[in-house]
């Protein structure tokens, strides 16, 4: 039994915008991709950390679906800022039993759980002091309060005065990265008290702006898929 985490897979397998073209790690990825997976046993949980497909509904985002179907084990779903085909979760939970895409779960405003832990999780925002007043203040308002709902769900999953050390939280954006701070969400980290943080979306180049290691008493890890050579990331 074991959990895993990896983010940014930018499937492409039911449209034409394979990530081959960039190079570099993406060179092949579906290929990796496939070898990263298939350390899966059906007793293990991965959370894909958002930017799943390139899919603009959930028809189109099918043969990407079934090709993750067919490796055993959880996938909880975490929505990035590219995956167009997300939809209300009672729509996209009909589509994996109508497609018998059996092991997902959608992990937005709610929590699970993984042996003792708690795995919460929501996209998360980039939000600069720029924008207050902005849409983006009120977008990044709302993921706050999905990551709050959330970590307090992943709360609720443990017993009374468990350590922090049993709350881990996966987002597709990176809280921190080198020359930003996104305090809204670092915060609410810091008062339910998260052990862990991973997230995603960055890529090439920014990798070398990643914040990784301890913070505040929270470790925060990049797991987007070029970054790890699409291996997942093992975290228990
Ligand atoms: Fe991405
Ligand atoms: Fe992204």
């Amino acid at each position: 039994m074991a959990l895993y985490a990896m983010g940014d897979l930018h499937l492409s397998l039911g449209a034409d915008k394979p990530m081959d073209v960039f190079g570099g790690a993406w060179e092949g990825y579906v290929d990796k991709i496939a070898r990263g997976l298939s350390v899966l046993t059906g007793d293990d949980t991965i959370v894909l950390c958002g930017d799943l497909s390139w899919a603009m509904n959930l028809e189109e985002a099918h043969a990407d679906f079934a090709f993750l179907a067919s490796f055993p084990g959880r996938k909880l779903l975490v929505k990035g800022n590219h995956d167009y085909w997300w939809t209300t979760a009672a729509k996209m939970r009909r589509f994996f039993a109508e497609k018998g895409f059996a092991g997902f779960e959608i992990l937005h405003n709610n929590a699970f759980a993984y042996e003792d832990r708690a795995l919460c999780g929501t996209r998360g925002w980039f939000f600069e002091e720029d924008d207050r007043g902005t849409h983006d203040e009120k977008v990044f308002l709302r993921e706050c309060a999905r990551l709050e709902a959330s970590l307090r769900a992943g709360r609720a999953l443990l017993p009374d005065g468990a350590p922090g050390e049993k709350l881990l939280a996966f987002l597709h954006y990176p809280p921190l990265y080198e020359g930003y701070r996104c305090d809204g969400i670092v915060d609410l980290l810091d008062r339910f008290g998260a052990a862990r943080c991973y997230y995603g979306h960055l890529h090439g180049a920014a990798h070398g702006r990643a914040i990784e290691g301890d913070y505040r008493g929270i470790e925060y890890t990049l797991i987007s898929g070029d970054y790890l050579n699409f291996q997942p990331a093992r975290i228990l």
